[in-house]
C-alpha cells in the first residue's frame, strides 16, 4: 500500500511508526489466543469508542466462538494529546451482562484510567468474568493498577495517531499507526 512517511494534522507532524502489516499480525495473534482461551463461552464483546472501532472490526471478523455478541459504549478522557483523567461517559451500556463474559475492546492503555473506570462501572453489573484486550499500551504511562489480557504493541510514551486513535479528530481513518514528531 501506498503510504506516507510523514503526515501533517492540524498543527503537528507525524512519522510512521507501526505499519498495518504488523497491526494486522498482532490482531491475528489476540484473536488465536482468545478464541482459544473462551473455547464454550458465549462472550459479549464491549467496544469503547470512538478510537477503538478499527480494532474492534478487525477483531470480530477473526472471531470464531459461537454467540458472539458485541456492544459500543463511548467515554471520553482526552483533550488534545493529553489525557485528562477525568471521564465522561457519552454512551452508556444497553445490554444486560450480568453472569457473561465480557470482553472490553480497547484501542490503547495510556494511563489505565479510562479502563480502570470502565473495569468498576461493569463489575457493579456482576458479569461472570471481565477480560480485556488492548491493541496498544504504553507501560511508562501506566498509573493504575490495570491488567491486559490480551495486550498488542507496546508503544514508547509519545502520542500516536492512526488505526482508529485521533489527534483532535484527525487521523482515525489511516490503517498505519504514526508517532507526533518532536
Ligand atoms: P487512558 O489514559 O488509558 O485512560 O486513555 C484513554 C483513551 O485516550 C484511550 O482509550 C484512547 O482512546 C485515548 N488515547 C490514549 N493515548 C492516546 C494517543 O497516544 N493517541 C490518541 N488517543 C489516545
Ligand atoms: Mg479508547
Amino acid at each position: 500500500m501506498d503510504r506516507k512517511e510523514k503526515i501533517r494534522l492540524h498543527d503537528r507532524e507525524f512519522r510512521l511508526y507501526v505499519d498495518e502489516a504488523t497491526i494486522n499480525a498482532e490482531v491475528d495473534r489476540i484473536a488465536k489466543e482468545i478464541n482459544e482461551e473462551l473455547k464454550g463461552e458465549k462472550p459479549i464483546f464491549v467496544s469503547v469508542l470512538n478510537g477503538a472501532f478499527m480494532f474492534t472490526s478487525d477483531l470480530l471478523k477473526r472471531i470464531t466462538l459461537d454467540d458472539t455478541q458485541l456492544v459500543f459504549i463511548r467515554i471520553a478522557s482526552y483533550d488534545g494529546v493529553a489525557s485528562t483523567g477525568d471521564i465522561k461517559e457519552v454512551l452508556g451500556l444497553n445490554m444486560k451482562i450480568s453472569d457473561r463474559t465480557v470482553v472490553v475492546v480497547e484501542d490503547i492503555v495510556d494511563t489505565g484510567k479510562s479502563l480502570h473506570y470502565l473495569n468498576g462501572m461493569l463489575k457493579a453489573y456482576k458479569p461472570k468474568q471481565i477480560k480485556v484486550a488492548a491493541l496498544f499500551y504504553k507501560p511508562d504511562s501506566i498509573v493504575e493498577d490495570i491488567s491486559i489480557d490480551y495486550a498488542g504493541i507496546k508503544l514508547e510514551n509519545d502520542f500516536v495517531v492512526g488505526h482508529g486513535l485521533d489527534y483532535n479528530g484527525l487521523g482515525r481513518n489511516l490503517p498505519d499507526l504514526y508517532v507526533v514528531c518532536d
